[in-house]
């Protein structure tokens, strides 16, 4: 085996790998150069997404034809005049771009400084393909055609024009936010895309960022310990299916950092959903002995003296402001929002389970309380509607929410909690009144169950008679059902005595009677309802919403949620501009 020195034009390669992933990162490459040589406009085109063409024009110091010369060497920079690698300001500094570029493409680099004539100088995959004058305004152009071209291992990872375009805007997106004091213009194929005048930063941000979050944005400006964080951020509402719009900076360079990411992530902590994403414009300022750049080739990720610190002050600093914007919001969002949805919400605490919410296993689908075959999933709104409060069932949507059609407006009910809280009204109103109705079963049902669920049944069977399910011991781990709740209808009487011995073992001596059989009713009811799931024919809508209308306390479920929302005739004329 012998060891020998790489040439050139192969480190030059092999860096490129690191550095050129595709046409955006050279883009970003060559923006951060015109940006680091003091531009005030930056002027870039591209062709095929930067497959054909990348160029970037702009009108900062220049350099000499020597100064051209040495740029297109390896580790070749003006970026750290005193070897101070840890205070470094600029966004370049390995003196690694140029050379990398020019050795996977064809790289025209014209340059100009102020009272001196421009020069060009051709570079064909890392060799040298000519020099000479060149005709162009003080500044400097670098062109670069035909990237990968020669480098099919690379080529074949490119993907489509409109994929690599959509990479380059946001790479200029990204370093325009950066610098907003500078000009910027991009052409894609010959046309103008984006124009931007030297601005604030804020003003850089929102003419970069949805228009909607002037009016779903949080504005942020904190600091701790010497650290800085402003920008701006989405209300939780207000969020996306990818993460696409997070835009972060550390001393104004634009960064991919996965702590920062993640900090942003853990602010909006049980505020969004996993799977969607906020908006996010965040410039984080540290003072820059505390800060390494040096980590990433491409620079997009930093490295932190105190994370711990950085993380306090994002996931701190975005949680304060959205509380503190969480009340404001709410009004602001009900004047500017033109929907206001009226909801039957009450809270019935007394019929709300205990911490740990969860209803007790319910373990098989129980049947549902009305036999009929799914006649039809919509009615044409052609009948007048009779004046019911919650309408005239129109559909079904998802097979878990009716649409409703009412006198004054549109009534979507959410039909398993709707059903059960019938169920169990039901159920109080009979035994209430002394009238529990039972259904005798025509052949009782043997259920085996554990010997220690079978104690707990057994003991409550009185009470559990009371309310209609009438239950025998049947041997050391069987109980057997005689009759259940005629509220009921079909059910699932194995998965239903499962779950009341739960509930049972869960109250223990600790509640009422009374309220011991509201639990269980609640238990019961959850099983005799409608599921959600369930695909309904229009009268069984019906009848369930005319069983609501006179039912106490059908506006919420056993577990306090609402169970119908109504949006009004002048809600929806508002919503659609009428009004
Ligand atoms: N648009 C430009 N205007 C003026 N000088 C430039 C321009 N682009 C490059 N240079 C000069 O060429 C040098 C080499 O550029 P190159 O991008 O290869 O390295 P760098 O910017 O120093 O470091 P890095 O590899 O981290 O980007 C720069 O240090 C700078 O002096
Ligand atoms: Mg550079």
């Amino acid at each position: 085996m012998s060891i020998r020195r790489l040439p050139p034009e192969l480190i030059n390669r092999i860096a490129a790998g690191e550095v050129v992933e595709r046409p955006a990162s050279a883009l970003k490459e060559l923006i951060e150069n015109a940006l680091d040589a003091e531009a005030t406009q930056v002027s870039v085109r591209l062709y095929a997404g930067g497959l054909e063409l990348v160029e970037v024009t702009d009108d900062g110091c220049g350099m000499t034809p020597d100064e051209m010369r040495l740029a297109l060497e390896r580790h070749a920079t003006s970026k750290l005049p005193d070897d101070a690698i840890d205070q470094v300001t600029s966004f370049g500094f390995r003196g690694e771009a140029l050379p990398s570029i020019a050795s996977v493409s064809r790289l025209t680099l014209e340059s100009r400084v102020r009272g001196a004539d421009g020069w060009k100088i051709d570079i064909d995959h890392g060799q040298p393909a000519g020099e000479g004058p060149a005709a162009l305004p003080p500044g400097t152009r670098v062109r670069i055609e035909g990237l990968f071209d020669k480098v099919p291992a690379r080529r074949k990872f490119l993907r489509s024009p409109r994929a690599e375009y959509a990479a380059c805007l946001d790479a200029v997106k990204r370093l325009a936010m950066a610098s907003s004091g500078v000009a910027f213009t991009l052409d894609h194929d010959g046309k103008r895309i984006l124009t931007l005048q030297p601005s604030e930063p804020p003003a850089r941000v929102a003419a970069l960022l949805s228009h909607e979050l002037e009016r779903h944005g949080v504005g942020i400006d904190c600091t701790r310990d010497g650290l800085r964080l402003t920008g701006v951020i989405s209300l939780p509402t207000f969020n996306r299916g990818v993460a696409d719009q997070q835009y972060l900076f550390v001393n104004s360079r634009p960064v991919k950092d996965r702590l920062l990411v993640g900090a942003l992530r853990a602010a909006y902590r049980d505020l969004i959903a996993r799977d969607r994403h906020p908006i996010a414009a965040l410039f984080l300022e540290v003072p820059s002995g505390e800060l390494d750049v040096n980590v990433h080739p491409a620079k997009t990720e930093v490295r932190f003296r105190d994370a711990a610190a950085v993380r306090g002050l994002i996931i701190g600093g975005l949680r304060h402001a959205l509380d503190e914007e969480s009340g404001r919001s709410a009004a602001r969002e009900q004047a500017a929002a033109p929907v206001m949805w009226t909801s039957s919400a009450t809270y019935d605490a007394r019929l709300v389970r205990q911490p740990g919410e969860e209803a007790p296993a319910i373990v098989a689908e129980a049947r549902a309380l009305f036999d009929h075959a799914p006649a039809a999933r919509a009615e044409p709104a052609v009948e007048p509607v009779p004046s019911h409060p919650l309408g005239v069932a129109r559909g079904q949507v998802a097979a878990t929410y009716i649409v409703a059609e009412a006198e004054d407006g549109l009534v979507i009910v959410d039909q398993h909690a709707a059903h059960e809280r019938l169920v169990l009204e039901r159920m109080r109103a009979a035994r209430e009144g002394g009238t529990t109705a039972r259904q005798a079963l025509l052949l009782p049902e043997v259920i085996e169950l554990e010997e220690p669920e079978c104690d707990r049944l057994e003991s409550a069977a009185g009470e559990l008679g009371e309310m209609g399910l009438e239950i025998e011991r049947f041997g050391a781990s069987a109980m057997l059902v005689r009759a259940v709740p005629a509220a009921l209808g079909k059910t699932d009487v194995a998965g239903l005595l499962a779950d009341l011995a739960a509930e049972i073992a869960e109250l223990g001596g600790a509640l009422s009677l009374r309220d011991k059989l509201d639990h269980v009713a609640a238990t019961i009811a959850c099983h005799g309802s409608v599921r959600a799931g369930r695909v309904l024919s229009v009268a069984e809508m019906n009848a369930l919403l005319r069983e609501m209308e006179v039912t106490p306390r059908s506006g919420q479920c056993n577990h306090g949620r609402p169970t119908w929302v109504k949006l009004g005739h002048g809600e929806i004329e508002k919503l659609f501009g009428r009004k």
